[in-house]
């Protein structure tokens, strides 16, 4: 990852860590394979006030040397299986990247030498394509984390994508669950300037207070 491609690693974790905050059934965070001192490390404290406060756990490891592979969920928009549920037991993995010329297969790859299975979000099962417009199933860090975290509250897979998944990217959801942000685009034709991230280095999870086991691990590893 390039310096501004890890700034904005940096500040995708920033939001996702608002998001968990805010949330009603938080998730266990962890950063994983982040390097205490290294160059990404720098632009976290840098780019999120009280970073070294957070209450997430940071781990230099990666989370193939911290959790047992048969509990982790690798995440990764070129995965043939579609997420279907969120298991309290698995370890659901987002990968530290962002990669403005989005390398293709990066997190499916690099899952599958380590013999861990993927999934992706179930966009094209719960959204409709949008005619004449290009489609992306590759989102951000912190929308994905969004999305999760939506899920596990409503259990509604088209709830949470249509909260999540930007028009942009070119699906929409069914007219019953437009979320705000959808709905302003009808009237709208600009897009938000978007980040296609591929970095390569820290892996979060978490799990909340109450006991609520599932994990979001975000790494950064794949180069
Ligand atoms: C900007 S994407 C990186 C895309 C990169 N080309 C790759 O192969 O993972 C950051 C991370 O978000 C997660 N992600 C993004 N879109 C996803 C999707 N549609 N389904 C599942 N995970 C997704 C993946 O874990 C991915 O590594």
């Amino acid at each position: 990852m390039s310096s501004k491609e890890k700034g904005k690693l940096a500040m995708q974790v920033g939001r996702l860590y608002g998001s968990n905050r805010r949330a009603d059934k938080p998730a266990h965070i962890y950063l994983t394979g982040l390097k205490k001192g290294g160059q990404l490390y720098q632009e976290m404290v840098n780019k999120n006030s009280g970073f070294e406060n957070y209450l997430i756990d940071l781990a230099e490891k990666t989370h193939v040397e911290l959790f047992p592979l048969d509990r982790i969920v690798y995440l990764s928009p070129d995965s043939c299986t579609p997420l279907d549920d969120i298991d309290q037991e698995k370890i659901y993995v987002i990968g530290g990247l962002v990669d403005e010329g989005i390398k293709k297969n990066a997190t499916q790859y690099r899952a599958l030498e380590a013999n861990i299975p993927t999934a992706r979000l179930p966009i094209q099962e719960h959204m409709t394509r949008l005619d004449g417009m290009p489609t992306s199933l590759v989102l951000a860090v912190n929308q994905v984390f969004d999305i999760l975290l939506n899920f596990t509250k409503t259990r509604d897979w088209s709830q949470a994508l249509a909260v999540g998944v930007p028009r942009r990217k070119g699906f929409v959801a069914h007219s019953n669950t437009l979320s705000n942000d959808q709905r302003d685009d009808h009237n709208n034709t600009h897009g938000d300037a978007h980040i296609n991230a591929h970095s390569k280095e820290n892996s979060n999870n978490h799990s909340n207070a109450h006991g609520n086991k599932e994990s979001y691990t975000h790494s950064n590893e794949v180069t």
